[in-house]
């Protein structure tokens, strides 16, 4: 998908592919346009699609939100609908402010004016995994990756080799974990401790009379008094808890990397994105929850680095009768597709898609400013299953960028001799899965502190 981006779909100009097997499997759908997709997705009980649990993370977790379809998918999403509300913004957007404190802290960001930061993904990758953290389960995870024994981790040490083991933990079947070799022993360890760290956390919430139930539970307090309830079971409400943990960090970090990789290079964007945060920071240098919606360039930073670098690559779907659908592209017309068939709604040929976004290859968030622009393009999915994380991902991202913007100036860091054209093509177009979520590979970075 990734790498014949600019010639799939017939050379960008079909809206989908459908691939019948010769002599065995089922007939694949893939979708490269956003009407299509939103026939689909916004339709989706009416259709009885589900989604294969073979590409989830089921097999590895059990059922979650994210896996789980029909009634199975209302259950979920109806007891963690409630917990994704203001306060949890509100919380996300100040606690982001406090995490970004620690990063400059811990990495040093103040001692000098200028300095290069080798790869800015690992530490805004630490960054989204202590918000989400903090945040949704009241984990109190710092920044200091910590240091103590692989074979006898701490809470946080654990969680971070299994995120940095995670494609082990999807390949890898569980009983050969047993083996005598030490990568899979301690990953074994770790997962264990993860486990242990989870569930007694549910227990010591289970027996706080806390606010859980109550519509401004925090995540963890609504899953908790389902628990309680038997409206999931524990293996359930385990696998949410993991879905999140992973859906809520790897996903956020990508878009901070991608956005800052172009800012780095667009410095006419950069600017106007510096200007409008610093009519928004107050006399003490605080940039207030209120304010997020007086940053529309900075969101739209946001959404074109979404629409260049989608995190899901794809979005899966199995029919259950047959289905039709209109089409544009070639033509108008309506095609069958039949039961039994997977769909797979191709991200980054949706998202590049010339026929809604001209020059799509370009870093444009002027795009979004434009009065007739879609704000619902499908970087977040769409229909009732679209994100339940999206805004608390916003927020998470926008107060992170809008603080390190205030403080510092970004640069592409080229090579010596290296072209800015030429840092894009390497840089900007090294894309890779890590993890679950798709990803520039390091973005290398020159950072000057604004404030002398
Ligand atoms: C910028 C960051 C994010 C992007 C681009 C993103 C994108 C998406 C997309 C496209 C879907 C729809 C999947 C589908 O239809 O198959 C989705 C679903 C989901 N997202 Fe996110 N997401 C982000 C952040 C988050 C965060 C922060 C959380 C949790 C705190 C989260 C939790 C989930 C969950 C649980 C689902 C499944 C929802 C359901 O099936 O009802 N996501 N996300």
């Amino acid at each position: 998908m990734w790498l014949d981006r600019k010639t799939s779909y017939f050379n960008r100009q079909h809206d989908i592919v459908l691939m019948n097997p010769l002599f065995a499997g089922a007939p694949i759908l893939f979708v490269a346009s956003r009407r299509v997709v939103q026939q689909l997705l916004g339709n989706e009980a009416k259709l009885r699609l589900v989604k294969p649990v073979e590409l989830t993370l089921q097999s590895l977790i059990g059922d979650s939100l994210a896996s789980a379809s029909g009634d199975a998918w209302r259950r979920h999403r109806r007891i963690l609908s409630p917990a994704f509300n203001t306060s949890l913004y509100s919380l996300a957007w100040d606690e982001a402010s406090v995490a970004y404190e620690e990063v400059v802290y811990s990495e040093g960001w103040l001692t000098e004016r200028q300095f290069d930061v080798s790869s800015i993904n690992h530490i805004v990758h630490k960054f989204s995994l202590m918000m989400i953290s903090r945040c949704a389960f009241g984990i109190p995870l710092a920044y200091e990756e910590p240091t103590s024994n692989p074979a006898n981790p701490d809470f946080p040490e654990a969680l971070v080799r299994i995120i940095k083991d995670f494609v082990l933990f999807a390949i890898v079947p569980r009983r050969m974990f047993n083996l005598p070799f030490k990568r899979l022993r301690i990953a074994k360890i770790s997962w264990q401790k993860v486990e242990s760290e989870i569930k007694a956390l549910l227990r010591s919430r289970s027996s706080q009379e806390s606010k859980a139930g109550e519509d401004n539970a925090d995540i963890l307090g609504r899953l908790v008094s389902s628990s309680g309830k038997l409206e999931l079971t524990r293996e359930e409400l385990f696998a949410d808890i993991f879905t999140l943990m992973f859906a809520g960090h790897e996903t956020t970090a990508s878009v901070i990397t991608t956005t800052l990789g172009y800012l780095a290079l667009y410095h006419q964007e950069q600017d106007a994105v510096a200007a409008e945060i610093t009519s928004v920071v107050d006399a003490s240098g605080n940039i207030s929850f209120a304010s997020m919606s007086n940053l529309p360039k900075l969101q739209a930073c946001l959404t074109e680095a979404l629409r260049l670098i989608p995190p899901p690559l794809f979005l899966p779907r199995d029919t259950e009768e047959d289905i039709t659908l209109e089409i544009e592209y070639p033509e108008k017309r309506q095609i069958v597709v039949p039961r039994g068939s997977r769909i797979i709604i191709d991200m980054v040929a949706t998202l590049r898609n010339p026929s809604y976004f001209p020059n799509p290859d370009v870093f444009k968030p002027s795009r979004w400013l434009e009065d007739n622009h879609d704000p619902d393009a499908v970087m977040f999915g769409a229909g009732p299953r679209q994100c339940i994380g999206r805004r608390f991902a916003q927020s998470t991202i926008m107060r992170f960028v809008a603080c390190l913007l205030r403080d510092f100036e970004v640069d592409a860091l080229t090579l010596p001799g290296e072209t800015r054209e030429e840092y894009e093509e390497r840089i900007m177009t090294n894309a890779t899965m890590a993890g679950t979520s798709f990803t520039l590979q390091d973005v290398p970075l020159r950072m000057t502190r604004r404030i002398k």
